[in-house]
């Protein structure tokens, strides 16, 4: 008995940590860091996720304004961009989704909120026509939609020389524009609607993959 009171726990001992706040904090973090390195780091160096999936291309800038139309006006609040790979998922969209498709994504709209249906392979599905009549007014297409509406992109140009500021931006982060397509940038999207360019982007999203 009077050896148990007299007992003084070893560093690093059970009794140790678990009675000192400052050391189950530190070594907690150090475990979740080492956890955290070891399933994050790979994937900066693997293939699957570093690598354009075949037929990946960076987006024309076009694609690229309706792309960030699309970031502005929330459209990832109710739709993601992940198909997972179940039966029920890919019967209903299509190829579940390859990280490869996203490597020219900044930032990903994977999302996982979905009050609408995924869209990463919506590409192709619908006409231009469709498309514009669909985000004019959901209700003329589709009577049951509870999609608002976005009738003031077909009012909305796009200014031209946002463009390249957008397209270097990018650069820095990996996406290999060329100094061609970033100085024809301002042509391409010349006169274009917002509408023009969310349609473009939506239109080829997910298309890379048959
Ligand atoms: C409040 C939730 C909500 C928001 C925000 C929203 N949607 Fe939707 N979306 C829906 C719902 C619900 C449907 C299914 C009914 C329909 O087709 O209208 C849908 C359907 C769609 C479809 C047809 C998909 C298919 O496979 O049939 C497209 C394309 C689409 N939305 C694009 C957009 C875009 C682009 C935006 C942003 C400008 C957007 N949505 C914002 C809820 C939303």
């Amino acid at each position: 008995m009077a050896n148990n009171n007299h007992h003084e726990p070893s560093l690093f001992s059970h009794e140790k940590i678990e009675t000192s706040n400052f050391l189950m904090i530190v070594l907690t973090l150090v475990v979740i860091l080492f956890g955290g390195l070891v399933e994050i780091v790979p994937l900066f160096f693997q293939r699957s996720t570093t690598q354009p999936v075949e037929g990946v291309k960076p987006y024309t800038a076009l694609q690229l304004a309706g792309r960030d139309v699309y970031i502005r006006e929330g459209c990832y609040n109710c739709h993601s961009q992940m198909i997972r790979p179940f039966r029920a998922e890919t019967l209903r969209y299509g190829h579940y989704s390859m990280a490869g498709e996203f490597v020219y994504d900044h930032p990903f709209q994977w999302g996982s909120k979905r009050t609408g249906p995924d869209l990463h392979r919506v590409g192709g599905k619908y006409s231009d026509q469709w498309h514009v009549a669909h985000l004019t007014n959901p209700r003329d297409v589709v009577p049951e939609s509870n999609m608002p509406a976005y009738p003031w992109l077909l009012g909305a140009t796009i200014d031209p020389k946002s463009m390249a500021p957008r397209m270097e931006a990018l650069r820095l982060v990996g996406v290999p524009y060329s100094d061609a397509e970033v100085k024809a940038a301002a042509d391409e999207v010349k006169d274009k609607t917002e509408m023009d360019a969310l349609v473009a982007y939506l239109q080829v999203m997910g298309t890379a993959v048959k």
